[in-house]
């Protein structure tokens, strides 16, 4: 992901009587990414999804979306940005069809221009088949479906959407994520809240990691993996027929190399980069048989455990 940076908050901060719960924030998110805000419960994931939207004042520093100030322009913000919150509500006597309209109407959007842009998305968010069935007799999946159909109504730059699925079956988590995958084909950058790891970790390119209301860590999936774990290294781990001295010193003196072990057989070696075909040439020359080389690549979970080990 190297589009440009449509989102980002500088410093930013918040206080609740006197506590800091969003503390000296700094994201940046970019142009049709989906962008996680992960965290345990009480991060600061909502309140930071509330500045951004200019619905909630930051004690300071500042925050961009798409170019406007969401504290001092928010009216331009509200007309970019989708907005799914935590406990969607609708009118449980109205469809779900005129439920979308009421709020079509609510964004000024022309009554033709609604009816075709809500027969779509009703088909996007897979409840067409239900349109006109009153919300009351919704369950929680499609009336979160629904929750996402109204954040997308105005056809946004970007949709936060705070913890979209939660309260959901499998299967409803697993069709919401699958939806919400699809959103950047259609041109909208995603800010999405959650505190489930395995579901930020299936749709994100980047995330953040909160805690405390502090960014712990930020950056794309792939490289949060090597950072947060190996310090910017690449783990490769080398297998030979029999340990080889000599094999070791070579190596060692590869440009690159930062560190190498020996156990036995096995060479643990900590590089700049991806140096595996420097090293297996190294093996080749040394005249040891190479059994087998492996990268170490990081899962998230391994980051997410290292921050949330209370969890
Ligand atoms: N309106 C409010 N008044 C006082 N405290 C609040 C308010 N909203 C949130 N908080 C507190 O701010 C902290 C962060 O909350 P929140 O942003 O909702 O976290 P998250 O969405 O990550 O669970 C929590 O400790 C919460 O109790
Ligand atoms: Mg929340």
């Amino acid at each position: 992901m190297d589009g440009k940076i449509v989102i980002e908050t500088k410093e930013l901060t918040k206080n609740y009587d006197g506590v800091t719960v969003v503390d000296r924030l700094n994201l940046h998110i970019r142009e049709k990414e989906i962008f996680g805000l992960l965290g345990p419960n009480g991060a600061g994931k909502t309140t930071t999804i509330l500045m951004l939207l200019g619905l909630t004042e930051p004690a300071s520093g500042s925050a961009w979306v798409f170019g406007y100030s969401p504290t001092r322009e928010p009216l331009k913000v509200k007309r970019l940005a989708g907005y799914l919150p935590e406990n969607v509500g609708f009118y449980n006597n109205l469809t779900a069809r005129e439920n979308l309209m009421f709020i079509a109407e609510l964004n000024n959007i022309s009554r033709a221009e609604a009816n075709r842009r809500i027969g779509e998305l009703l088909e996007i968010v897979g409840i067409g088949e239900v349109a006109n069935l009153t919300v009351g007799k919704f369950s929680r999946g499609m009336k979160q479906r629904l929750g996402i159909a109204d954040a997308l109504i105005k056809n946004p730059k970007v949709a936060f959407l705070d913890e979209p699925t939660a309260g959901l079956d499998p299967e409803g988590i697993n069709q919401t994520l699958d939806l919400i995958a699809n959103l950047p084909q259609m041109g909208t950058t995603v800010v999405l809240s959650s505190h489930q790891l395995y579901q930020v970790q299936r749709v994100c390119h980047s995330i953040g990691i909160l805690s405390k209301g502090k960014t712990v860590i930020e950056g794309s999936l792939d490289q949060l993996g090597r950072e947060a774990l190996a310090g910017g290294n690449y783990r490769i781990e080398v297998e030979t027929a029999q340990p080889n001295p000599q094999l070791i010193d070579i190596v060692n003196k590869l440009p690159g190399v930062r560190k190498v072990e020996a156990e036995g057989n096995l060479l643990l070696i900590n590089a700049d980069s991806d140096l595996r075909a420097e090293i297996a040439k190294a093996v080749v020359q040394s005249n040891t048989p190479l059994i087998q080389m492996k990268i170490q690549e990081f899962s998230l979970d391994d980051i997410y455990m290292k921050y949330f080990k209370e969890d």
